[in-house]
């Protein structure tokens, strides 16, 4: 069964999400709206160029009020408001809400209320959506008679949430503490505009270019959603300079000394078994921009993995912020968009998802 969705915001998140789909014709996803405050002239020249995924492998064009991709036509809309997007006159069964602008549940349940839209997908660590879904963690907690708006968290949470659940299923984790490095946002500035800056923190005005900038994110509490066993986390978040490709780090105690091996030796079971749409594993000495284009959530480095004599753990993941977080909203497409879902399962089954 193909799941049909509509994009609100053609931006990096959004584009991702039409290249993914125009290069995975098995994967069950077809578009058939986009909206946007762009022209559908303009659209079509942000999907046909690309500073970091390069141009397009097929051809972009904007006709009348579609888009054509490779021959498939996509209804383009220009509206502000969400509520006036007429998504089920375009057949839009679900919608991937990529503005950045309406993460509240509330604002993207108008998708649903006046647009026609049956479920929502928010592209970011959304404010009080039905249910927060992790894919690979606690996806399977998904309740259709529910759960009508649904985040994935953020890219850092998910690759997070994937080492942490390997630890926690086989040497029990706790005392979490973690870090994410994240490659460069649209919205940060490139010179200091601390007054201009809609963020609250004005330090995330500052130029990007000339800083590691921290961020007061607070990743750690969606971890815990999909994974309440771990207890209380620590977490930082810092922004750097790099275009694409960010890094995640996780540090805790597990419930009985472990060695090096072990913890890699499980990581990459894990990665090519159970978790293997969410969890890579790459022996080779690993760089930021080596990460590009991998479509899991995290892309564990063995050479980043440290333990104590008293069980302290440390491991290391990398994650295309917008390749891999792009695939997890596909997938929480295809999994609200079915109309039969398969019976709930227990948390434990999660570990099948391949
Ligand atoms: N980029 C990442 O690595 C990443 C990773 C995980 C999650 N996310 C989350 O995904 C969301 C989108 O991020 P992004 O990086 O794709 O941002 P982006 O590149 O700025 O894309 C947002 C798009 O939405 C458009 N837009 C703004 N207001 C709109 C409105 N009222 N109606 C329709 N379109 C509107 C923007 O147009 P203008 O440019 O004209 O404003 C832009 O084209 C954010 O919540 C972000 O936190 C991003």
């Amino acid at each position: 069964m193909s799941v049909t969705i509509g994009i609100n915001g053609f931006g990096r998140i959004g584009r991702s999400l039409a290249r993914i789909v125009a290069a995975s014709p098995d994967l069950g996803v077809s578009i058939a709206a986009v909206n946007d405050l762009a022209s559908t002239e303009k659209m079509a020249y942000g999907l046909r160029r690309d500073s970091i995924r390069g141009a397009f492998p097929g051809t972009v064009t904007a006709r009348a009020d579609h888009l054509v991709v490779n021959d498939h036509a996509i209804r383009a809309f220009h509206h502000e408001r969400p509520e006036r997007i007429p998504w089920a006159d375009a057949g839009v069964d679900v919608v991937v809400e990529a503005t950045g602008r309406f993460r509240a549940g509330t604002l993207a349940r108008t998708h649903i209320t006046h647009g026609g839209a049956r479920k929502v997908v928010i592209s970011a660590s959304a404010d009080e959506p039905d249910a927060f879904l992790m894919f690979g963690a606690n996806h399977t907690t998904y309740d259709p008679e529910q759960h009508d708006v649904v985040s994935p968290g953020s890219c850092g949470v998910n690759a997070l949430t994937v080492m942490a659940k390997v630890l926690l299923d086989r040497f029990g984790l706790h005392s979490v503490n973690t870090s994410v490095v994240l490659a460069t946002q649209g919205w940060q500035k490139a010179q200091d505009s601390v007054i201009g800056t809609s963020r609250e923190d004005p330090r995330l005005g500052r130029a990007t270019g000339e800083s590691i900038i921290p961020h007061n994110y607070v990743v750690g509490d969606l971890v815990r959603v999909a994974l309440p066993e771990i207890g209380e986390m620590r977490y930082s978040y810092y922004c750097v300079p790099t275009p694409i490709g960010s890094l995640a780090e996780l540090s805790g105690t597990t419930d009985r000394p472990v060695s090096v091996e072990e913890v890699n030796r499980a990581m990459a079971e894990a990665a090519a078994g159970p978790l293997r749409r969410v969890l890579a594993y790459d022996p080779d000495p690993t760089v930021s921009i080596d990460v590009k284009n991998n479509p899991a959530s995290c892309l564990f480095d063995p050479s980043g993995t440290q333990t104590t004599a008293d069980g302290g753990v440390k491991v290391r993941g990398w994650f295309d912020n917008e390749w891999g977080f792009s695939n997890r909203l596909l997938d929480l497409a295809r999994l609200v968009g079915e109309r039969t879902p398969a019976p709930m399962t227990s948390r434990r089954m999660s570990w099948s998802i391949a």
